[in-house]
């Protein structure tokens, strides 16, 4: 059997492969002496929950025009924000980053422990790992899905996840190194997303091919295993697009707790086994035969819809008539918007 990797080895190869990320400071940068923004940290880590880096650059870049320090995002308009977030999905992420920048603001600064970190809202015990490590370089153990992806193959853990979930943690954490804990976390994301990928892992150029237990079996295509995927159901629905003659469209803000919490939608009963008709007010509604579809985590949406062109005088019962900028919509409301408009009169 193989020994165990070195950090040092994989130091080595981040030092001349790291990626470039908008929101990191990198080793040779480091090594002059730059120190992280935990702002700027804990902004990318929060965006990169659920999220692809290649989605989170630009938001992350918008975020850091608009509101370049935690105290500007902490006197930011709420809605404002949800909007610039608008399309990143998991809309409770937003709604704790704003509350999260809010007590740190009147913290006066980031707290600069990992326990401390975790007392934030919308910090867990993945976040407050990477703010420690990353921003303050301490010896903390970064786990998220690249991490667990390395560790199943380097290790060989053939247990399937989520139970496999501890053992992972453990050997992560065996590996962490007190020289440059910092570099080293983003090291082993790095490797997870660039060389250790899910298919076909680039095992003849990894720093740690001769230490790799699945690959001397020759199973690191096969791992992480998973228990096998219960699958989604489908939800049905249907949404109400009411546009004013003077452009404006009927709109509410959803309940705060919940799928697209506190995001503007169109109106329409609450999606279930069936699509319910639930017209927010009198119009004549038309079904342009369009559906929409969209996945989210745990279901598939068929979203039927009725649009209508409504006096300036229409009397909502529920919602307000705004305006839209199409990209202040969460993507299910945003796909409606689009076949809505297409089938308007200008
Ligand atoms: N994924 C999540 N956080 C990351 C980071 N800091 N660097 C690279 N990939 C990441």
């Amino acid at each position: 059997m193989c020994d165990a990797p070195k950090s040092a080895d994989l130091l080595a190869w981040y030092d001349r492969h790291a990626r470039e990320l908008p929101w990191r400071v990198g080793p040779a940068d480091r090594a002059a002496g730059v120190v992280p923004d935990p702002y700027a940290v804990w902004l990318s880590e929060i965006m990169l929950q659920q999220t692809t880096v290649a989605a989170v650059r630009d938001y992350f870049t918008r975020f850091m025009t608009l509101w370049p320090t935690v105290e500007a995002l902490a006197d930011a308009d709420d809605d404002r924000v949800m909007g610039e977030w608008a399309g990143l999905g998991y809309y409770a992420r937003a709604r704790n980053l704003l509350k999260c920048a809010r007590v740190v603001a009147q913290m006066g600064a980031f707290p600069r422990t990992r326990a401390a970190l975790e007392e934030l809202p919308g910090i867990g015990p993945y976040t407050s790992a990477a703010i420690a490590a990353i921003a303050y370089d301490l010896p903390e153990t970064v786990v998220d899905g690249n991490v667990e992806r390395v560790m199943s193959r380097v290790f060989q853990i053939e247990t399937p996840l989520p139970d496999a979930k501890p053992e992972m943690k453990q050997r992560a954490a065996s590996l962490t190194p007190d020289a440059r804990p910092g570099d080293y976390a983003q090291a082993v994301m790095d490797l997870g997303a660039t060389i250790c990928t899910p298919k076909s892992p680039a095992c003849g150029i990894c720093p740690w091919n001769r230490h790799c237990q699945a690959r001397a079996a020759g199973v690191q295509a096969t791992l992480p295993a998973r228990a096998p995927k219960t699958p989604k159901p489908t939800r049905y629905g249907v949404a109400y697009l009411a546009r004013r003659t003077d452009g404006l469209w009927l709109v509410e803000r959803r309940p705060e707790k919940g799928l697209l919490g506190g995001m503007f939608g169109w109106p329409g009963a609450d999606w279930g086994d069936t699509a319910t008709e639930a017209p927010p007010i009198p119009a004549n509604w038309r079904d342009p035969k369009v559906e929409v579809r969209h996945t989210f985590t745990h279901f598939h949406l068929r979203l039927s819809l009725r649009v209508a062109s409504v006096p300036v005088d229409a009397a909502p019962n529920k919602g307000t008539f705004r305006a839209i900028r199409p990209s202040d919509l969460p993507t299910v409301m945003r796909k409606a918007f689009d076949v809505a408009t297409a089938t308007l009169p200008d």
